[in-house]
């Protein structure tokens, strides 16, 4: 697939009702704060710097816009499950993220990160479930592969997939990444266009 995309930066809104006019499809990268939404998002687009990284979390705190090819929007979204967050903080995150989750119209799926180093996380498991009581169609990404073996992986892949069945009849599509070397980007790509039509 395309080695080279466009990818450009639209904007960075702090409601819902802020985001672009247009009605372009639009995909959403969530999860837990430094799970690696933005690099993934810079990894797709091989674009350096394109979202904002850091190695501390927290860095994402509003909705940011990147539009694809002209055609499709890639949305980055501050991180939850951050301990160090207040409570006011916390209120904020839920009006400005449920808000745009629940009323956005455009949205055709919201790939939840999960890192792949972890054992499921509550804060995961309850978001994911979140999304699938209201019915908005998602995807789970598995990221920083590159930190583990792949018998670790495989392992770490199937104990996720069984946690998940104690809830879900089946699995909703799952994808193994890497931002640093790159794995999973094509089959993002793939799903995306296929979407896209
Ligand atoms: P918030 O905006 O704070 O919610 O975080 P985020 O989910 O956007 O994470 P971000 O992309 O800023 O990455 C957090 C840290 O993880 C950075 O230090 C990245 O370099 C590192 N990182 C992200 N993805 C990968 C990966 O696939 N492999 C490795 N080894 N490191 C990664
Ligand atoms: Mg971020």
């Amino acid at each position: 697939m395309a080695d080279h995309i466009q990818a450009e930066f639209i904007s960075s809104v702090n409601e819902h009702s802020k985001c672009p006019k247009d009605h372009l499809a639009e995909f959403a990268f969530i999860g837990r704060s430094n799970v690696g939404k933005s690099s993934l998002i810079n990894t797709l687009a091989r674009k350096k710097g394109l979202a904002k990284t850091s190695s501390t979390p927290g860095k994402t705190q509003t909705i940011n816009h990147f539009k694809f090819e002209n055609r499709w929007y890639l949305v980055d979204l501050p991180g939850y499950g951050y301990a160090k967050i207040s409570k006011t903080e916390r209120e904020k995150w839920d009006l400005m993220v449920r808000g745009y989750l629940r009323n956005r119209k455009q949205l055709v799926c919201v790939f939840v990160l999960v890192d792949s180093r972890l054992e499921p996380q509550a804060s995961d498991i309850e978001f994911l479930n979140q999304l699938g009581e209201e019915g908005i169609p998602l995807a789970i990404i598995f990221t920083k592969t590159d930190k583990l073996t792949k018998n670790q992986l495989q392992s770490n892949l199937a104990g996720y997939q069984k946690k998940l069945l104690n809830w879900w009849e089946e699995t909703p599509p799952i994808f193994l990444t890497s931002a640093d070397t790159g794995l999973g980007r094509e089959e993002i790509l793939a799903f995306i266009h296929k979407h896209v039509g």
